[in-house]
């Protein structure tokens, strides 16, 4: 059952959007070679503090840490450790949080330093793909023509798609329905109408599509152990438009 959100919903998912949003940018202008995804999760765990807000993900299905930060081959789901962010590597900074009732859900995927050519048309390929997805979001449009769309870009840049993790509806609870693959036909699935919030969240792996779930019973690699890339945001269908809720900031 998709839950259609009233204006006042809206309004709440509005401030819980900007915190995530605030959030994520936050953290992840702090990534520098050195700094452990450890000291990056505590430092978000106190912006969120400071904020009023909690962690989404902290305690969800006994998930241990307030972030996820997935690096290099990881795909989604990395848990914040002492593992040492490098000069070249690229790291997907995925923030939860609750506030009043409300989820917002949103991730970049950010390169530390410089790293090769087709990492970069990765990371490019993926924020496009998000942002085509994004464009289809509108009222009267299917859910399918949002994964056709993500789909297209990523395909045309030369990418796989995952396809074992999807999007998601949002709202009172990060995980609602709709899921939102990250590919398949247009012109299929439920019609999209106003009220609707939506988590899309396309995952483009440089190399094979195949993933694997690591020993921590939680992190997502890639198989082939190629570079992986994620972007999110959460987006409401609202006076028959695609408005972003998590929007990237200055420092994003
Ligand atoms: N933020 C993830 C998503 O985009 C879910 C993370 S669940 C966690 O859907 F438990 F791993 F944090
Ligand atoms: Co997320
Ligand atoms: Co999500």
């Amino acid at each position: 059952m998709i839950v259609i959100k009233s204006e006042e919903d809206l309004a709440c998912m509005r401030r819980s959007g900007q915190i995530a949003a605030e959030v994520r940018d936050t953290v992840a202008a702090r990534l520098s070679p050195g700094v452990t995804t450890g000291e990056l999760d505590d430092y978000a765990a106190e912006l969120i503090k400071e904020r009023d807000a909690t962690s989404a993900f902290l305690g969800y299905k006994g998930y241990p840490r307030t972030l996820c930060t997935s690096v290099d081959s990881e795909v989604v789901h990395g848990i914040p450790g002492k593992r040492r962010v490098e000069l070249g590597s690229i790291v997907s900074i995925d923030v939860g949080i609750l506030f009043e009732g409300f989820v917002g859900d949103t991730a970049t995927t950010v390169m530390v330093g410089t790293s090769d050519e087709r990492v970069v048309k990765l990371l490019d390929a993926t924020q496009s793909a998000l942002a085509a997805g994004i464009e289809q979001a509108v009222s009267g449009n299917r859910l399918g023509d949002i994964s056709n769309a993500i789909e297209k870009v990523a395909r045309r840049a030369g990418f796989s798609i995952v396809k074992e993790f999807v999007g998601h509806g949002i709202g009172r609870t990060m995980h609602e329905d709709p899921q939102v693959p990250n590919y398949g036909p247009a012109g299929k699935g439920p019609r999209l109408k106003a009220g609707m919030t939506l988590a899309l969240e396309p995952m483009i792996n440089l190399g094979a599509p195949e993933v694997e779930i690591m020993d921590d019973g939680w992190t997502v690699r890639t198989r082939d152990r190629m570079p992986s890339a994620h972007f999110e945001h959460t987006v409401a269908i609202h006076n028959g438009q695609a408005e972003i809720l998590t929007q990237w900031t200055k420092e994003g």
